[in-house]
């Protein structure tokens, strides 16, 4: 079904005739300029510039495929907006120019194509940087005091707020003067540098941001006082530039990287302008490097795109210039962008699609879940397909319709979801969607538990919930069983191999022969794997039996208290009820699920088949001791860190507060790293935290 609605999407695509495009074209014109209004003007945006890029390119290749239907109006038309008119206005000395975006190797391999036209290419030596996602400042310093600084404006004519800058603490309000050995050592003529430090006017530029964390504190301190919160740190330091104010930008803790200067120094190379800022007392990005080739450009863009979220400020991708200065020059201007420089960006975390459908899925524990099903988008590297809907009040609240175009967010590992709805946008044949009163999957009865938002299907037999549960049974922080996912148990179950969770250790290879896609080899390896995961902690085991409301966490302090299944399993509401850190709902959830003569049964069969194991004595070194967790371990895997943390009694937290010791920072320790030194809280090194475990 799925299949087909994917497919007869594409046809509609192929078959829109140039009536139906022209109609779409001006809908998404309008919707765009819309959010560009929002976005620039008032500087409330709506929707994140991804999903906005996302519509401009629906636009831009309507455009491709019809370009009668650009308009000089179109958004595809132009860069840059207007400055606002409550600041002076300053004229820039040289424009301040935008990049050309690159998305893919092949679009970065043709923009070299395409430079190799007009320069050599063979030897071409690249500087590669972050590309911050703030906004760009000019700095401009007389005498080697800061002068004035503007923000781009429209690239000619920005706006005056040299107050307001003068509140971020990385941007010198006079330069430092470098020793003439420093200069020296990067090539450079000390005589030359040193006079226009003293005598002439140097202008820097660069990027003002707001770092992670401190836009975090912001949002945290709005919802404290139950004010509206803000979209991006990109737009809240934008905000506080723009305040007229200068305390109130103070108070905003902003950041600048500088990355170029304007004035000639000498420098001939792009690195050079780096070194040369650091050493006039700037903040410049340590990540930059020179990229002796193509495959290095690639690999630094894979490197910082892995480390992306964890760095402490956003960035939407890398710049990449031609180290040469010479050439850089010598390949001009297109536009409003350099020809010798091309932002590499990184996939955006939101993409606009349209909802072709919206299904019902019942999970373990019985809950409906809406899923809409989307016509495909590539969202950060990803082909995403389907979106969680929550619950029906998400639906409401979204007034999401079948037909309607969406705004498709991917975060992190976590499931996909729809972040907006385009109203605008909204065919006239849209669907409105009806929450099922009966089961989708055994037509059974559906009830909205009180204080919830989710319906659930009551009844204990439910296919769907059955095979949830064994999805779960084996999942990774379950039995861990490698091999064995989803799809086998799907055909395990319908071929009856399986009943129920027991069963599968009794598979053998020979029964796994018939099924599709197995052969001796294969049929070997799952069994041994199958084998292999069944000596198992007596945590893990707790969390495998998918009991409502008990997760990891509440599994582990199960299994530290009662020590073994035997104990946990006659241990009465009373005994229940005394673990500490274990709920109510918890615990009524757990007796009810003991009683239940089905899972004494399976209870049973399984202990005849796996080995428990117990947990070692606890030793309780760190009891009482909070601990976070932040950046990469060298040594540590995250889950074993916590583990030992716990088995000597401390706790682990996923963020950080008054409350926590100790924070644990690993390499590129992000946004907690800032939190803990902002609270004052003790930051530990891996080395320190192993001291510790010994
Ligand atoms: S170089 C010729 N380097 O990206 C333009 N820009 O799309 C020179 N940006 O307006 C820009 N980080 O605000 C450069 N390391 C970096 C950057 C950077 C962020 C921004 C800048 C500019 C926009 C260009």
């Amino acid at each position: 079904m799925v299949l087909f609605l994917f497919w007869f999407a594409i046809l509609v695509v192929l078959i829109m005739d140039k009536k139906q495009a022209k109609s779409r074209v001006e809908k998404l014109k309008d919707e765009i300029n819309h959010h560009r209004y929002l976005y620039h003007v008032l500087d409330k945006p709506q929707i994140s510039d991804s999903a906005w890029d996302s519509l401009k390119h629906e636009l831009s290749e309507l455009e491709n495929k019809f370009p009668d239907l650009i308009a000089p109006d179109s958004p595809t038309q132009r860069v840059g907006g207007k400055p606002l008119p409550f600041f002076k206005k300053v004229s820039h000395s040289a424009p301040m120019l935008s990049l050309e975006d690159v998305f893919t190797k092949e679009e970065f391999e043709a923009w070299l194509a395409r430079i190799s036209k007009i320069v050599p290419t063979d030897k071409l030596d690249f500087f590669g940087e972050l590309k911050v996602d703030g906004f760009a400042m000019s700095l401009t310093y007389k005498k080697g005091i800061l002068n004035i600084g503007s923000t781009r404006g429209d690239g000619k004519v920005g706006e005056d707020v040299t107050e307001n800058i003068k509140t971020i603490q990385a941007i010198p309000l006079k330069l430092r003067e470098p020793k003439e050995s420093e200069i020296k050592n990067i090539g450079l003529n000390p005589d030359k540098v040193l006079k226009l430090i003293s005598n002439g006017e140097i202008e820097v530029r660069g990027e003002v941001f707001m770092n992670k964390s401190v836009f975090e504190k912001i949002n945290l301190e709005q919802k404290k006082l139950g004010l509206a919160e803000y979209a991006n740190p990109r737009n809240t330091a934008a905000g506080s530039v723009r305040q007229l104010d200068p305390k109130l930008a103070a108070k905003r803790m902003l950041d600048f990287l500088a990355y170029s200067l304007v004035i000639d120094l000498g420098q001939t190379e792009h690195n050079q302008e780096h070194s040369l800022l650091k050493l006039l007392g700037f903040k410049t990005d340590t990540e930059a490097r020179e990229l002796k080739n193509v495959k290095e450009v690639e690999s630094f863009w894979n490197e910082i795109h892995k480390k992306r979220e964890k760095m402490a400020w956003e960035i939407d991708g890398l710049v990449i210039s031609v180290n040469s200065n010479q050439t850089f020059s010598k390949l001009g201007v297109v536009g409003k962008a350099p020809r010798g420089a091309v932002a590499f960006k990184f996939p955006g975390k939101e993409a606009t699609t349209k909802v072709l459908d919206i299904i019902i899925q019942v999970g373990r524990t019985g809950v409906l879940t809406p899923v809409a099903v989307l016509d495909a988008v590539d969202i950060n590297g990803v082909n995403v397909t389907r979106a969680t809907l929550h619950n029906e009040d998400e639906i409401r609240r979204l007034d999401i319709r079948i037909g309607d175009t969406v705004i498709v967010q991917r975060a992190g590992d976590v499931i996909p979801d729809v972040v907006n709805v385009l109203k605008n946008l909204r065919p006239k044949n849209s669907k409105e969607f009806n929450f099922p009163k009966k089961c989708p999957v055994c037509a059974g009865e559906v009830k909205r538990l009180e204080g919830e938002a989710a319906y659930k299907c009551i009844n204990k037999k439910c296919p769907a919930q059955h095979r949830e549960g064994l999805y779960h049974f084996v999942s990774k922080k379950a039995f861990n069983i490698v091999g064995l996912g989803p799809e086998i148990i799907d055909k395990l179950v319908d071929e009856s191999l399986i009943k129920d969770s027991s069963d599968i250790f009794k598979l053998e290879p020979k029964n796994l022969l018939g099924l599709e896609g197995f052969a001796e080899i294969s049929a070997d390896k799952l069994v041994a794997s199958i084998q292999k995961s069944k000596k198992i902690s007596l945590a893990r085991f707790i969390y495998s039996l998918g009991i409502i409301h008990v997760g990891e966490e509440t599994a582990n302090l199960l299994a530290v208290y009662f020590n073994s299944i035997e104990n946990l399993s006659l241990a009465s509401e009373e005994d229940l009820k005394k673990v500490p850190g274990v709920g109510e709902k918890a615990t009524s959830s757990i007796k009810k699920w003991l009683e239940d003569k089905e899972n004494k049964e399976l209870l049973k069969k399984l202990l005849k088949e796996v080995e428990v194991q117990r947990p070692p004595k606890l030793s309780k070194k760190l009891a009482g001791k909070t601990f976070v967790l932040t950046g990469t371990l060298e040594s540590l895997s995250r889950d074993s860190a916590k583990e030992k943390i716990r088995l000597m009694g401390g706790d682990v937290s996923s963020s950080v507060s008054k409350e926590t010791d100790y924070v644990v920072a690993g390499e590129n320790a992000g946004s907690k790293f800032d939190k803990a030194e902002k609270l004052g809280v003790k930051i530990i090194s891996e080395r320190e935290l192993l001291k510790m475990l010994e």
